[in-house]
């Protein structure tokens, strides 16, 4: 049976196993996945170990997506331009080839689950960390009429602007209403909101939050609070697990279903 699983810290929350051994079930793989919690000093040594053992891919979560990027021989041109890895793979001569999955699973969930459109929009993202960072290309791919990164710290959004060639700003120095804003702050995981103000969402524009929980997120309810509507990032969860799982099984799993299910535990 063929073995992967997911490195992170804290890991014991994860839904990657659940995940996996859904889209295993569905498309007929014989595979096992398990959580592995990343070890601060030794995580290079635990990702080795693991494909020393016969292990056949890993996925990786926070806080290691820049370490296995570090780590890596060879990177698709996704991580390249995201700084991140969050998918490992063993080539036969014993190299290891790293990808990330994020961005395409957010933009795939956008257009094909929530059939939105971003060619031609002005959007406005929010934050300018990892995540963010871990999406750019896949939605500037998508060519929108502007992108343009507000963060707190606002030096960050212009470093990710320049990189990127959109446009970085302060959340003060921003204007009028966008057709799109999507949240990637680690602030709305902890249930505070950057100061967005009430211009920039009006009932044309549709918000996404990368993140996802019970209920409605905060920033969701801001949107909802401005006339907007949105959706949250749970099938960006599953989205970018459905990647991994075809780059390590070359078999596309259909997400409906267990998305359906996700959302019915999370009501
Ligand atoms: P991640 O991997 O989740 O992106 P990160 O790289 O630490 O984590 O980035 C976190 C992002 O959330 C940053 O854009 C951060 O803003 P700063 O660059 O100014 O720190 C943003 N963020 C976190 N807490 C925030 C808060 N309370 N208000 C506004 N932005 C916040």
């Amino acid at each position: 049976m063929d073995q992967y699983a997911v490195f992170g810290n804290p890991i014991a929350h994860s839904k990657s196993p659940d995940i996996h051994m859904h889209f295993a079930e569905e498309t007929q793989q014989n595979i096992s996945y398990s959580r592995i919690l990343g070890d601060d000093v030794e995580f290079e040594n635990q990702v080795r170990d693991f494909f020393a053992n016969g292990g056949k891919g890993l996925n990786v979560t926070a806080p290691f997506k820049d370490r296995a990027f570090a780590m890596c021989d060879i990177l698709s041109q996704r991580a390249k331009k995201a700084g991140a890895v969050n998918t490992l793979l063993m080539g036969k001569n014993g190299d290891l080839f790293g990808d990330t999955t994020d961005g395409v699973g957010m933009v795939r969930d956008i257009i094909d689950n929530h059939k939105q459109v971003l060619k031609d929009k002005r959007i406005l993202i929010i934050g300018a960390g990892g995540a963010v960072q871990g999406i750019l290309d896949n939605v500037l791919a998508e060519n929108p009429k502007s992108v343009t990164i507000a963060n707190r710290t606002v030096e960050k959004a212009q470093a990710l602007a320049e990189k990127f060639d959109c446009f970085g700003s302060s959340f003060e120095d921003l204007e009028g209403a966008f057709d799109l804003i999507i949240n990637g702050t680690s602030a709305s995981r902890s249930s505070s909101l950057p100061p967005l103000k009430d211009e920039l969402a009006n009932e044309k524009t549709w918000c996404y939050d990368m993140t996802y929980g019970k209920g409605t997120t905060i920033f969701l309810q801001w949107a909802i609070d401005h006339g907007a509507t949105g959706a949250d990032g749970l099938g960006m969860l599953v989205g970018q697990a459905a990647e991994s799982f075809y780059i390590w099984r070359q078999v596309r799993p259909d997400m409906t279903r267990l998305l359906n299910t996700m959302r019915t535990e999370l009501e």
